[in-house]
């Protein structure tokens, strides 16, 4: 099924405006600890905590579980009231449920997130190893306009801010899961979530809830494959109990991507999938490419000019309710290659290659799906193919 952008984004417009009100789901709501531990607000450098989050990375407080030691209903009262974190402007603590105004707010790990108002923001430092390579893992939502920004900046760092637009596209019931990467410059870095709007309501704004940090190690070309990070197996922290995967945003540099290695092209994310919830089809880790040609993966490797190449990769789906016709397309030197996959939303993949001579000494990959695809069960979720297990290697002369 091919169908034009238009036509799925006024799909999801119109059941969007709606679903933000009524359908988000509530997933795993557990009680708030009665007897919240005292965490220190100081301004200074805060360790991931390895305990609790049974070593997910979490920062501290950051699932927003223990709560601010004042609030006016639901806003936050004093910029260090909120343990481990620093709040600039309106931000209000929000309990997952039915909201004042007919509003109903997913809060994806436990009971609690925030929701950063018009220029609003919260930060924390953490420690970091200078030059290293890091993904943040958050999860965000929307809660009124259509088009919500969350901006991610680290200071200091080698890493420009970055906005990623957090529309309900790609899951229709549930709020999603975002990574983005970054390069570190000192010991102690400020990493700071804010939203860049300005609403006419002060409280409109993205909710964000679960900010966990990883660090990801330099992926290198080996003897037997030219390409990095070939399975995807080097990826940014993905939550045990998330069932979402991690949506990576559009416009990441191979250097600071959170999936080393690759570049993220184009106007919408890719999403990274785990085996724990999703079908791969080797190793633990894949990348479903949602959004059709408006979601591409790359990667540049060096060859020789002139030489010949065989490029090899596995093509199947997540086992996510994605069915039908899907098409994925490779370009490698000068060789486009289709490769058609019917989908029944089983889990089934299977395996491709193509021949292709370099004209330089570096050569691009790209990866798309030519099709859109859509969530049989809600009809607006965007899937697509999954790709794994990418290969290069030269042919003998
Ligand atoms: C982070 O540390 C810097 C330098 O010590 C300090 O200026 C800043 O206020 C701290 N930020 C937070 C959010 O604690
Ligand atoms: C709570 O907020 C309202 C509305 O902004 C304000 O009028 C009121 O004075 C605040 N109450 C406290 C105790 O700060
Ligand atoms: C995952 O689920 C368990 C059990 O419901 C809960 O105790 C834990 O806090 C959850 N972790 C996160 C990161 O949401
Ligand atoms: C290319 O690689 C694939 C996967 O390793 C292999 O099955 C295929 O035979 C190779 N093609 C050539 C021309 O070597
Ligand atoms: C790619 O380039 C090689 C060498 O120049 C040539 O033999 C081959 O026909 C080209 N393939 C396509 C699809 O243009």
């Amino acid at each position: 099924m091919e169908l034009p952008w238009s036509v799925v984004l006024l799909a999801l417009l119109s059941v969007s405006a709606s679903s933000a009100v009524a359908t988000l789901a509530v997933t795993a709501p557990t009680p708030a600890p009665a007897h919240a531990p005292a965490l220190p607000t100081a301004p200074g450098p805060a360790r991931p905590r390895p305990i609790p989050d049974g070593g997910e990375g979490m920062l501290i407080n950051g699932n927003f579980e223990t709560a601010p030691r004042k609030v006016n209903k639901t806003l936050i009262v004093g910029r260090h009231s909120l343990p481990g974190w620093v709040l600039v402007g309106h931000v209000e603590y929000v309990s997952a449920g039915p909201q004042p105004g007919g509003m109903f707010f997913a809060v994806p790990h436990g009971v609690h997130a925030l929701r950063l108002g018009s220029h609003a923001s919260a930060s924390q430092n953490v420690s970091v190893r200078p030059g290293a390579f890091y993904a943040l893992t958050f999860a965000a939502t929307r809660t009124c306009a259509q088009d919500e920004a969350l901006r991610i900046a680290v200071s200091p760092s080698l890493s420009a801010p970055a906005d990623v637009a957090v529309r309900t596209l790609y899951s229709a019931d549930t709020a999603d899961t975002w990574a983005w990467g970054f390069r570190a410059s000192s010991p102690v870095a400020q990493v700071t979530f804010s939203n860049p709007g300005l609403q006419e309501d002060a409280a409109c704004g993205p909710l964000l809830d679960a900010v966990a940090i990883k660090e990801l190690p330099t992926p290198y070309p080996s003897k037997d494959n030219l390409i990095k990070n070939d399975g995807f197996e080097i990826g940014p922290q993905v939550f045990k109990n998330s069932t979402v995967g991690v949506l990576l945003p559009p416009k990441q540099k191979d250097t600071t991507s959170p999936l080393p290695g690759w570049i993220i092209e184009s106007l919408k994310a890719v999403r990274y999938i785990d085996a724990a919830h999703f079908s791969v089809p080797a190793g633990q880790y894949a990348v479903e490419l949602v959004a059709g040609r408006e979601s591409a993966i790359a990667q540049v490797i060096r060859t020789v000019p002139n030489r010949a190449y065989n490029l090899s990769f596995v093509v199947g789906d997540a086992k996510n309710g994605c069915h039908g016709s899907m098409l994925v397309q490779a370009f490698a030197g000068n060789v486009t290659q289709k490769v058609p996959f019917e989908s029944t939303g089983k889990g089934g993949f299977k395996p491709t290659s193509l021949r292709f001579v370099a004209a330089g000494i570096r050569t691009r990959v790209t990866f798309y799906s030519s099709f859109y695809h859509t969530k049989a069960t809600d009809g607006v979720s965007l899937c697509g193919p999954v790709l794994d297990q990418v290969k290069i290697v030269p042919l003998k002369l």
